[in-house]
């Protein structure tokens, strides 16, 4: 039924650098004690007997959140070759594949109870997040996504200022945490988190008109809002 891929497309892969490097395993969503535990419910709610289900997580990086849920069958894709060997040493019992998003290896019909893309389509140009999406949905009878939402310049500014306090003032730097709070943000660094942020609506709309219920709800990580989109096949 799988076939494996070794695409990689590295240009869409605007900050696979410091931030996640230094944030795993420890600031992923599923490595988060109450983030990851939410999500764990969601998704398990989301199917209807978690040990005889089959799930798909994509860009699980080294901390799955499937892991922390009672599903039985579990199946990471994940484009990054080195991830997905860690992943083959950590989780014996799941399936790892070799993939990207945009091109899952798995015949297009819904071959799983639920799938789950955790700051993944973050990774996704703008432009091309549609199509990810699809891609996932064809292949699930639910799904779960969470990315940071796009807001206001504005409010995207003053989150960001906040988190750098934060991860200043974590690192006992006072005084840098002080800088921060009255300096501009550079407008590449905004560009950027702007081009991050994930504008949840179409991805709702388009899950709607392929036959999807979709909820979407608002929860905080690491000083930063986050949405979390919820999907079943009526
Ligand atoms: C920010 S990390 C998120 C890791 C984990 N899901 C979490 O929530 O903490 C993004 C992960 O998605 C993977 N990834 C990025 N783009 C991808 C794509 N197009 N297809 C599959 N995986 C991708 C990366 O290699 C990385 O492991």
């Amino acid at each position: 039924m799988f076939c494996v891929t070794n695409r990689r497309d590295d240009n869409e892969d605007w900050f696979t650098g410091a931030h996640y490097q230094h944030g795993q395993p420890f600031r992923t969503l599923a490595g988060d004690h109450i983030v990851g535990q939410l999500l764990s419910r969601r998704v398990e709610a989301l199917v209807g007997n978690p040990p005889k289900a089959r799930a798909l997580e994509v860009g699980p990086g080294e901390a799955p959140l499937l892991e922390r849920t009672a599903i039985g069958g579990k199946y990471y894709l994940e484009r990054s070759y080195a991830v997905a060997r860690k992943l083959r040493g950590s989780t014996p019992g799941a399936a790892v594949l070799l993939g990207d998003i945009r091109e899952i290896p798995v015949s297009r019909k819904p071959h799983f109870d639920v799938a789950v893309a955790a700051e993944v389509f973050t990774h996704v140009l703008p432009e091309r997040r549609l199509d990810a999406l699809k891609s996932i949905a064809d292949r699930t009878k639910a799904l779960l996504v969470i990315d940071r939402p796009t807001m206001s310049d504005h409010a995207i500014g003053e989150e960001l200022r906040f988190h750098m306090m934060m991860l200043a003032l974590e690192r006992g730097s006072q005084n840098v945490a002080r800088e921060i709070l009255f300096k501009e943000i550079p407008a590449d660094t905004m560009e950027r988190e702007r081009l991050e942020r994930v504008d949840f609506e179409p991805l709702a709309q388009r899950l709607r008109e392929r036959g999807f219920s979709v909820e979407i709800e608002p929860i905080m990580h690491r000083h930063f809002t986050y949405h979390v989109m919820t999907a079943r096949r009526r």
